[in-house]
C-alpha cells in the first residue's frame, strides 16, 4: 500500500524511536520523535522541542521535514514518515497534527506515514490524513 519495503519501514521507525531520547518536553513531558525518508533515501531525524513560551515550541514531524530539506535543498521530497511518542516511559499513541500534516504535504503528497494509533500501528498516505491540502 505504501510503496516502502519492509526494511525501509523498519529503518524508518527506529530512526524515529531513536529522536526520542533528544526531546526537549520539560512542559508537557511528552516527548516525540520523527524520521522522514527521502526520495533520495536519505533519513533524517526530528524531536519536539518545547519552550517557556508555549506557543513557539516545534513539533518532532516539522523538525523532521526542516532537516531534511536543510540536508537536501528545496527539491527534497518525502516518500515516508515515522512518528513515535513517550510519556512517562510508555508508548503513546501520536499521529502528526495537522499544522504537521500540511508541512508533509508540501514535499510529497503521496508520502506514507506510520504511527502509533489508539489499537496499534497503523500508516496511511498524507492526503490520506489531509484531503485537500493547500497549495500555493
Ligand atoms: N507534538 C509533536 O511533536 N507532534 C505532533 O504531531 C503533536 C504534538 C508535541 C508538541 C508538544 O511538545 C507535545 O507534543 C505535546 O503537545
Amino acid at each position: 500500500m505504501t510503496g516502502l519495503a519492509p526494511d525501509q519501514q523498519q529503518r524508518l521507525l527506529a530512526a524515529a524511536r531513536a529522536m526520542l531520547d533528544k526531546a526537549y518536553a520539560p512542559f508537557s513531558h511528552f516527548q516525540v520523535g520523527a524520521a522522514v525518508l527521502t526520495l533520495r533515501g536519505g533519513v533524517y531525524g526530528g524531536c519536539n522541542v518545547e519552550n517557556s513560551s508555549y506557543g513557539l515550541t516545534i513539533c518532532a514531524e516539522r523538525a523532521a521535514v526542516f532537516a531534511a530539506v536543510a540536508a537536501e535543498g528545496p527539491g527534497m521530497k518525502i516518500r515516508g514518515v515515522a512518528v513515535c511518542a513517550l510519556h512517562q516511559g510508555k508508548d503513546q499513541p501520536a499521529s502528526p497534527c495537522g499544522a504537521c500534516r500540511q508541512v508533509i504535504f508540501e514535499f510529497g503528497s503521496q508520502a506514507a506515514v506510520f504511527f502509533q494509533g489508539p489499537e496499534g500501528p497503523q500508516q496511511a498516505t498524507i492526503s490520506d490524513l489531509l484531503p485537500g491540502g493547500f497549495r500555493l
